[in-house]
Parts: structure tokens; C-alpha cells; sequence
């Protein structure tokens, strides 16, 4: 078993029949997804339902025969379960370098707990390691990154390798932002960033994970709440 995959495995802990499920998206979240197709389709799991991050997340667990809702039915999550990219020592994340961090904000806002599951490379001492996904409109989207560079990062809009850009589940264009000397403050990023116009979603997830699920060489470690 990889290390995505233990992690992934360790979150079904805390899974239990009736509740209603973030499923989050990405390649360990789809780990988790399959597990827990695996235990609904055999009926270990019962009466469970799900709330995809995004339209791949949708058609793995329809697979599985996962039953799916929305927050219109079903406003208040049990839990969520989803990857990340970069984890700091106070639980703070950057999402999103699987393109549907903003469904992912949207869906684990409303969850009453989420866990976080990653491999130990995505520890980091300090956010900002690799780029921050920034989601912003078409519509004079060469402003917006214009912008993005304003802040004092590389600002590129992000691309398909047949040089198109990536248009996300939600029909908007995604920009990657580096910053050289990695996010010195987070927060005042993550408000500046949310009060732009055209700019509709960023990877930044401060003070939403209660519980890390580390996998590494040494095992599977808990951080945050067990
Ligand atoms: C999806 O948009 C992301 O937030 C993922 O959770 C994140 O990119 C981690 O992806 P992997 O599990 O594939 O590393």
C-alpha cells in the first residue's frame, strides 16, 4: 500500500453509516472514494451520502454507487474527507493544484469536521513551497493576472499541455502564483485575494482542518483533533 493509500485507509476510521460526506477530489481523495465505494457496495457502510468537489469526484462514487446529495438538501456535512498540497504546522492548507479547490471550499465549509489526508511530502514549515492555484474569471483575465503579479508573486496562467488554458469545472481560468520566499502572511493573502473582483476562488484553506492524516515511511500519524 503507497502512502496515499494508507492515508486514505486510516480516514475510514471515521467514517459511520448515516452520515453525510465532503467527498474531496484529487488522486488521495480518490483513494478514499474507492475504499468507500468498496465498503457501501458491500454494505458495511449503510445509509451513507456524498457531496462531490467536483464533477470527477461525481462520476467515481456514481460508480461505486455512492448515493450523492447536494447542500441544498443537505447544508450541514458529518465530515469531509479531502487531500492537500501543503500543510503548515498550524493546520493551514494550500488546495487546488487538482483544479477544484474552489467546489472543495464550498463543499468543506459546510462540514462539521474535516480531515485532511496526505503523504508526508506535503508537510511544509511554511505555505508557499509550490504554487498557490488562484481561480479567476475569463473575462479580462489578463487583468487579473496583472494583478496576481502585483502582489509580488510569478503570476502564470496555468495551462493544458496542448497550450489551452484550463478551464475548471466552473467554467473560470486558473492562474499558479509562486512566491520566491514562500506566503509570509497567509491570512492578509487570503483576504486580499478574496476581496478582488474577477477573482473567484484560491487555494489558501486557513483554519478549516481539524485533523491531519500523515502517512510516511514510519506509519500513519494524527495531527489536530484524533
Ligand atoms: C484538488 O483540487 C486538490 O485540492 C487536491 O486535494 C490536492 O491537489 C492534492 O492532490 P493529490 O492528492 O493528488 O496529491
Amino acid at each position: 500500500m503507497n502512502q496515499k493509500e494508507a492515508a486514505a485507509r486510516r480516514a475510514l476510521d471515521y467514517v459511520k453509516s448515516g452520515m453525510i460526506l465532503g467527498l474531496g477530489s484529487g488522486s488521495t481523495a480518490a483513494y478514499f472514494v474507492d475504499m468507500l465505494g468498496v465498503m457501501v457496495s458491500s454494505g458495511e457502510l449503510t445509509d451513507i451520502q456524498g457531496i462531490p468537489t467536483s464533477r470527477a469526484t461525481a462520476e467515481r462514487a456514481r460508480e461505486w454507487g455512492i448515493p450523492l446529495t447536494t447542500l441544498a438538501e443537505n447544508p450541514i456535512l458529518d465530515l469531509a474527507v479531502d487531500g492537500a498540497d501543503e500543510v503548515d504546522p498550524n493546520l493551514n492548507l494550500i488546495k487546488g493544484l487538482g483544479r477544484a479547490a474552489l467546489r472543495e471550499k464550498i463543499v468543506e465549509s459546510h462540514a462539521k469536521r474535516l480531515i485532511i489526508i496526505v503523504d508526508e511530502s506535503k508537510i511544509v514549515d511554511k505555505l508557499g513551497r509550490g504554487p498557490l492555484p488562484v481561480e479567476i474569471i475569463q473575462f479580462e483575465h489578463e487583468t487579473h493576472i496583472r494583478w496576481l503579479r502585483s502582489l509580488g508573486c510569478k503570476a502564470e496562467l496555468w495551462l493544458e499541455d496542448d497550450g489551452s488554458p484550463i478551464v475548471t469545472d466552473n467554467g473560470n481560468y486558473l492562474v499558479r502564483c509562486w512566491f520566491a520566499d514562500g506566503i509570509g502572511d497567509a491570512d492578509r493573502l487570503s483576504m486580499t485575494l478574496s476581496t478582488r473582483p474577477g477573482i473567484v476562488g484560491h487555494g489558501l484553506f486557513l483554519n478549516m482542518a481539524d485533523t491531519i492524516i500523515v502517512a510516511g515511511n514510519e506509519g500513519v500519524q494524527i495531527i489536530g483533533q484524533s
